[in-house]
């Protein structure tokens, strides 16, 4: 069968619009999931999103023995305790595309008696798991075969959890949180050393008082956690996902005379990189409304489009993991939207992400015409050009499938009305299935072939 692409060719005309609701947000939701599946008893969770990665993690924790069922918007979850998996010899666990699934479910696992197999998509088979593996090590899990450090891969857990003191040489949520459950299953204090980075596991632990100390140590966190204290089983409503929203912002960013709103999306300080960064090169965006709702700062987002922005040196303190899901909406933005040259240094980590985002965002913006270098492998400058006319055929294709990539060109072509054949958009229900939808109704056309 011809594998389908997705054709755009018309500009959006421009729009004020309102989105009152955007899928909730992919990292709590993973973590939610989790967690209700070891409390005691059942949980309620409000706005779980139906993305794939979302859908991963429900299979996981289903495959473990938890029962999970959903109503409409509604998901129960009958939580089994700390420990309280049901492990079954030849297990296979499937992340499918969701590093932050295949990664944190192995915290989770660590008192397995038999060896589980880890498997994922093709293109969470290239990531690297070693910043897993080393720590599930030290509590004193097993991984063969003994050299792998990639998926497919097997663990097995101990009856001898030990605690750990860990210094995380990067800054990822995703190990925070596979330490944090793997402290859960263990007797004793586990200590982490983190650069500050998204913290919904260590937010959600203290809503539970499940026993967490956080201290800032320079410019590092100190987190403490006591495990096998089993916590009670909780309501949640996701928040909407600032990353998934980000898109439409980008959109009216990119277009003239146009603004959004967007409804209750999640604002935690190590998620708005994006926002904050667009705000200094002088974008009109602005968070109304703002609550904390279970430890979670929430608002509605308005953007306005503005003509100009200003080029931008991104400051060190954003080369952190507060954007990494966005540099590449803020490449093209800088491409498209500012008349100087732009410096983004220090992330080396955007290169592991779905596709080697790093490198695929500097081939994006030589293809459509923007005189872009790369700087080693960490860093790029992007010499903006506003006036530029994109009036060739663009094709995108063969970017493993990366979800974020497909969303990023489609806001371009639409903000542009450039000629682009987008392949494989299908990856975008990874995050976002309702993405087009919402794309249609803002007033964006496209084509399905
Ligand atoms: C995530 C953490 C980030 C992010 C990913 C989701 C999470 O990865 O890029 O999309 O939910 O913990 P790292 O922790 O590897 O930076």
């Amino acid at each position: 069968m011809k594998k389908k692409f997705l054709l755009i060719n018309k500009k959006i005309k421009e729009f004020n619009y309102l989105i009152k609701s955007i899928p909730g947000d992919k990292s709590i939701s993973i973590r939610v999931i989790i967690l209700s599946s070891l409390a005691i008893g059942k949980s309620t969770i409000k706005n779980l999103p139906l993305s794939e990665d979302v859908q991963s993690a429900t299979k996981c924790c289903k495959d473990l023995g938890v029962q999970i069922k959903r109503k409409k918007n509604i998901t129960e979850i009958y939580g089994r305790g700390i420990n309280g998996f049901v492990y079954k010899k030849n297990l296979v666990l499937n992340a499918n595309n969701s590093g932050t699934v295949g990664r944190t479910i192995l915290g989770a696992i660590i008192r397995s008696p038999y060896k589980i197999k880890i498997v994922g998509d093709a293109s969470l088979s290239k990531r690297d798991f070693s910043r897993i593996i080393a720590p599930l090590n030290e509590f004193g899990a097993t991984f063969y075969p003994k050299e792998r450090k990639k998926l497919p891969i097997y663990i097995k857990g101990t009856d001898f959890v030990r605690p750990i003191e860990w210094k995380n040489p990067i800054a990822s949520a995703q190990v925070n949180t596979a330490i944090a459950l793997g402290a859960l299953n263990c007797p004793g204090e586990s200590i982490i050393h983190s650069k500050p980075c998204r913290d919904h596991t260590q937010k959600l632990y203290k809503y539970l008082k499940i026993p967490i100390k956080i201290k800032k140590v320079k410019n590092y966190d100190l987190i403490k956690i006591k495990g096998l204290k089993n916590f009670n089983s909780f309501d949640y409503s996701i928040p909407s996902d600032p990353s998934s929203a980000a898109f439409f912002v980008m959109l009216t960013i990119l277009s003239n005379k146009s603004s959004i709103l967007i409804k209750n999306c999640l604002i935690n300080k190590y998620r708005i990189g994006f926002y904050k960064i667009l705000k200094k090169m002088g974008a009109k965006i602005f968070f109304k409304n703002v609550k904390t709702y279970k430890g979670e700062k929430i608002a509605d987002i308005y953007c306005k489009s503005s003509k100009n922005l200003k080029s931008i040196n991104l400051p060190k303190n954003f080369n952190n993991s507060s954007a990494i899901d966005e540099f590449i909406s803020i490449f093209i933005i800088s491409a498209l939207k500012t008349k100087g040259t732009s410096i983004f240094k220090g992330l080396e980590e955007l290169n592991k992400k779905e596709a080697p985002r790093l490198d695929c965002g500097y081939k994006i913006l030589k293809m459509i015409g923007i005189k872009a270098k790369k700087i080693s492998n960490h860093g790029i400058k992007i010499y903006g050009n506003p006036k530029l006319k994109l009036n060739k055929k663009y094709i995108i294709k063969n970017y493993q499938g990366d979800h974020r990539i497909a969303m990023n060109t489609i806001i371009l072509a639409l903000a542009k009305g450039a000629n682009f054949y987008i392949h494989d958009y299908n990856c975008i229900n990874t995050s976002f299935p309702n993405f087009l939808k919402i794309i249609k109704s803002i007033g964006g056309k496209y084509e399905i072939n």
